[in-house]
């Protein structure tokens, strides 16, 4: 279960969403340009800065979490020390990426989108990151790890455990 926010330790955050709401009230596309900003400021969009971005913008919040939860690049839980993208594009795909992405679900014991208990690691599925010579591709935070095997994973993961 995911814990709310410290809305006290959080003031400073909400006062400067504020001043950008409050820059942006009569421009159109606001609420994608808060939700934006939201981002930026807390690192992701959790129940309670949906209803704050609610009260200040007067929109209803069934809209808020419709396009925060339609677009993939908001994520409504906070997001891991490390974010592994487990590359899914075709040339990837073809050479076997689903049993190297199978294999970090086992290890982590979280799914694509999740992250882990201890706040290490994030998991997610990205499409072709560019270096499809290299497949099957993953990368973790900016370090690219090619020509992956499933049994290559429990080692690469460890480097980022100490
Ligand atoms: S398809 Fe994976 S890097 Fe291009």
């Amino acid at each position: 279960m995911q814990k709310g926010l410290d809305l006290k330790a959080k003031e400073n955050e909400f006062r400067e969403l504020k001043e950008f709401i409050d820059s942006k009230r009569d421009t159109k596309g606001i609420l994608m340009q808060t939700l934006h900003k939201a981002q930026e400021i807390f690192g992701y969009l959790p129940e309670e800065v949906q209803k704050f971005i609610s009260i200040e913008t007067g929109m209803p919040m069934a809209e808020i979490y419709g396009v925060a939860t339609f677009y993939t690049q908001f994520t409504l839980t906070p997001k891991g020390e490390h974010t592994i993208g487990v590359c899914l594009g075709t040339a990837c795909y073809v050479k076997n990426a689903q049993l190297v992405l199978d294999k970090l679900i086992k290890e982590l014991g979280i799914n694509v989108g999740e992250t882990t208990e201890d706040g290490l690691f994030t998991l997610d599925a990205t499409r072709c990151l560019g270096c499809c010579g290299l497949a099957p591709v993953m990368m973790i935070d900016d370090e690219v790890y090619g020509k992956l095997e499933p049994k290559d994973i429990p080692d690469i993961l460890n480097k980022y455990r100490k």
